[in-house]
């Protein structure tokens, strides 16, 4: 490394403790303090939490080296460490060479071929759920995509009914859900160790989750064979490159658990956010509805074979995306020095690129906070660098759901919007709540309106 590397600018405290302030503004409001520190210092700032030093990337050449060039130099930040204790050694939270196995072992699950035949579960499941609403129902959407997303992920992961068996699978996620975010709190490493009731109630519903995977592993160890679902897969996988054995029960509890909590929440935000943006913005709510209406002649459902078809409506996912990203930062823990342009990055800081800063970046996006899915056609697309778009993160560690994201984000919105029309409801705050994901923090209240 150069000598002649700079310290990266930030705010400069002379008060004795004056530092805690930034910490408080960024638990406060991440997405603003975030904006504003690159806004007044550029690609690379630094600012400290507590004893920690941090430093945020906002170029995508930056983003590119750090997620992919130079990813060896890093490891994942503390909020997927402390993830750990919930979803062990699975493949969001693992390192190094167990990563690598458990990522070629999982891959094959998420092939083209393979979640293709998951489409018809999307649809169908989606065509049920919103088979329920009436006509001038008010209806939380967010709560809404949350639960049918969940279903599918329950549904493709381990063909089960997760909704029926709400008694166990669904209550006891709906409890962690609740009960995770406590764990990424400061000092939480501590906090666990007393006999909080908060802290019984996690350890319960993650006791409760766990028998019950455990119980359709053993079943499925036993009945053998391909079931179709993500399960059957990684219970057939074989390390061939490897050491050439599967996985062991609790490798796949761990990764059953991960795409579980992975795999809907990200998406129903997704979509959540999608339906209140087409809600504001009524010309591209027509052009999206005349795509669909034309694609599915005779109010046929959706399949996998029309994505071609519905290039409109990826685009507006793609654009809901930009500006609401279910992931809006990622974190990674420098292990070595690193060169961030002409500063240097210390071994032991965090390093945060966020989604939701980058995407909103007016050199890339011009007028920005603008829902414009035209940005999408694949000219306008050709006009911008990789990386200044990245909600599926990059390198190793990119998002291995991506394809069935895609496809089931496509499809919800093919299925539903095809029937319905939604309104926001007056008055309603929309407001972003960055948590592990990025959530409508009072969800997204909407009237609806049947279409067909
Ligand atoms: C719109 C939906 C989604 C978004 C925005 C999203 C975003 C991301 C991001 C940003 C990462 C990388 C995190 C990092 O580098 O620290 C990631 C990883 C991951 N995602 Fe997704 N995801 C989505 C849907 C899904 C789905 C549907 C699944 C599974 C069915 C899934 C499973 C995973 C897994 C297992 C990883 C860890 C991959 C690895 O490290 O090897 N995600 N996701």
């Amino acid at each position: 490394m150069s000598d002649a590397l700079l310290v990266a600018p930030g705010p400069r405290h002379t008060l004795p403790g004056a530092r805690l302030f930034d910490y408080i503004a960024f638990r406060r409001d991440p997405l603003r303090f975030l904006t504003q520190l690159t806004r007044d210092y550029g690609d690379v700032a630094q600012f400290h939490m507590g004893p920690q030093r941090v430093f945020i990337l906002n170029h995508p050449d930056l983003i590119k080296d750090a997620l992919v060039t130079h990813q060896d130099a890093f490891m994942k930040g503390r909020a997927l460490q402390r993830a750990k204790r919930l979803l062990g050694e699975g493949l969001l939270t693992s390192e190094g060479a167990h990563h690598r196995r458990q990522r070629r072992l999982a891959q094959p699950a998420f092939h083209r071929q393979r979640i293709e035949s998951y489409g018809a579960v999307m649809v169908d499941y989606a065509a049920r759920h919103a088979g329920r609403w009436q006509d001038g129902d008010t209806i939380d959407v967010a709560h809404e995509m949350m639960r049918l997303t969940l279903a599918i992920v329950g549904k493709t992961l381990f063909d089960a009914e997760v909704e029926s068996e709400a008694g166990e699978i669904g209550g006891a996620l709906t409890d962690i859900m609740e009960l995770f975010q406590m764990l990424l709190l400061p000092y939480s490493e501590y906090l666990e160790k007393l006999p909080l009731p908060q802290t019984r109630k996690f350890q319960r519903a993650r006791a409760r989750l766990d028998a019950v995977i455990y119980r359709i592993i053993e079943e499925r160890r036993q009945g053998g064979g391909d079931r179709g679902d993500l399960l059957s897969m990684l219970l057939l996988a074989q390390d061939e490159e490897g050491d050439g054995g599967g996985m062991s029960d609790e490798q796949l509890r761990d990764e059953v658990m991960t795409i579980f909590l992975a795999g809907h929440e990200t998406t129903a935000n997704a979509l959540a956010w999608t339906w209140y943006l087409l809600s504001q913005h009524s010309e591209v709510e027509s052009k999206l509805h005349a795509e669909i209406d034309t694609v599915l002649e005779n109010a046929r459902r959706p399949t996998a074979e029309d994505l071609p078809r519905l290039p409109y409506a990826e685009m507006v996912l793609a654009e809901s995306m930009r500006l609401y990203p279910p992931a809006w930062t990622i974190g990674r823990l420098a292990l070595k020095d690193f060169q961030a342009g002409e500063y240097v990055v210390p071994a032991g800081s965090l390093v945060l690129m966020s989604q939701f800063v980058m995407h909103r970046d007016a050199r890339f996006y011009p007028d920005p906070l603008r829902f414009d899915p035209e940005r999408w056609t694949p000219a306008a697309k050709e006009t911008r660098p990789p990386y200044s778009y990245f909600p599926f993160g990059g390198g190793p560690r990119r998002c291995v759901g991506e394809g069935f994201a895609w496809m089931e984000g496509v499809l919800l919105i093919a299925t539903i919007a095809r029937h319905w029309r939604m309104r926001l409801l007056p008055n309603h705050p929309v407001v972003e709540h960055p948590r592990l994901t990025l959530r409508p923090k009072h969800g997204i209240r909407v009237t609806l309106e049947q279409r067909l």
